[in-house]
């Protein structure tokens, strides 16, 4: 995770983002220490990783990078503003030991794009990550990659739209999903649970899963009452600040998978 030291909204590259529209870097520190400290109670190891000035988006940590298997491929972002946390992300894993770590060739924007389910990487675009990309990933991991395609600007990076809940589980928002993706996931997710538009516009998907507890969004109601039916503990936190940004709970983590 990223301390979000220097969060603000001066630049728009998702439709969340109104850089006229004020926002509290206090507020989003607060929120984002409960997060972290909602992670520690459950048991989790939390690294963090400095946050640098001129970069506010650093603190959605999940874009920096993709880690399976102990290898690391560092994301290769689309937009100039932020490019540079790249550097930042790969110095991170260099210095702390990892010792397969590359930069992405082709645009890559981490585990925002890319989502493990123990058996294969779901991969999105449509808007951040190359279609290139894909291919890359699954040389790089040795995993199949399923390549789906995003259609609601809203929902630019698959982690906003979809999230996995435990090896070969997921939740997802279908309408974020091209015609073709969506019958794609019916197909290999039969038994996954379906967002309404409320709990997907709430960020609700932007979750994680330790596939006891999943962390997603409190205002994300209805998700929380279907996960409960299905056995997983919801655990709602607070990240009104980040979703001025396009982000929440998932886009602040980057999983270390060892
Ligand atoms: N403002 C950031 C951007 O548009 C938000 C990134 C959210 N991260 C994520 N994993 N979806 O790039």
């Amino acid at each position: 995770m990223c301390r979000p030291t220097y969060f603000d909204v001066t630049y728009s590259i998702n439709p969340w983002m109104h850089p006229d529209r004020p926002t509290s870097t206090q507020t989003a520190l607060s929120q984002w220490k409960l997060l972290f400290e909602t992670f520690a109670a459950l048991g989790h190891d939390v690294h963090l990783i400095e946050p640098e000035p001129g970069l506010p988006d650093m603190v959605f940590a999940a874009n920096g990078a993709i880690v399976i298997d102990n290898k690391v491929l560092v994301a290769r972002f689309r937009h100039p503003q932020r490019v540079d946390e790249s550097e930042a992300f790969q110095a991170w894993f260099t210095t702390g030991g990892w010792s397969t770590v590359r930069q992405a060739e082709f645009i890559n924007e981490g585990e925002g794009d890319f989502l493990f389910t123990g058996h294969e990487i779901l991969a999105g675009s449509g808007f951040r990550s190359d279609l290139r990309a894909h291919e890359e990933v699954a040389e790089f991991f040795g995993y199949p990659v399923v390549s789906l395609e995003l259609v609601d600007p809203r929902f630019y990076h698959l982690d906003t739209a979809l999230a996995v809940l435990d090896v070969g589980e997921i939740m997802y928002n279908p309408r974020a999903f091209s015609q073709r993706s969506r019958a794609e996931l019916a197909e290999r997710f039969p038994d996954a649970i379906l967002a309404g538009e409320a709990d997907a516009a709430a960020f609700g998907l932007n979750a994680l899963s330790d596939g006891v507890n999943v962390v997603l969004p409190q205002a994300a109601t209805g998700l929380a009452a279907q996960l409960r039916e299905r056995g997983y503990q919801p655990v709602g936190v607070e990240l009104t600040e980040m979703l001025k940004s396009g982000g929440s709970v998932k886009c602040c983590t980057l999983e270390l998978r060892r």
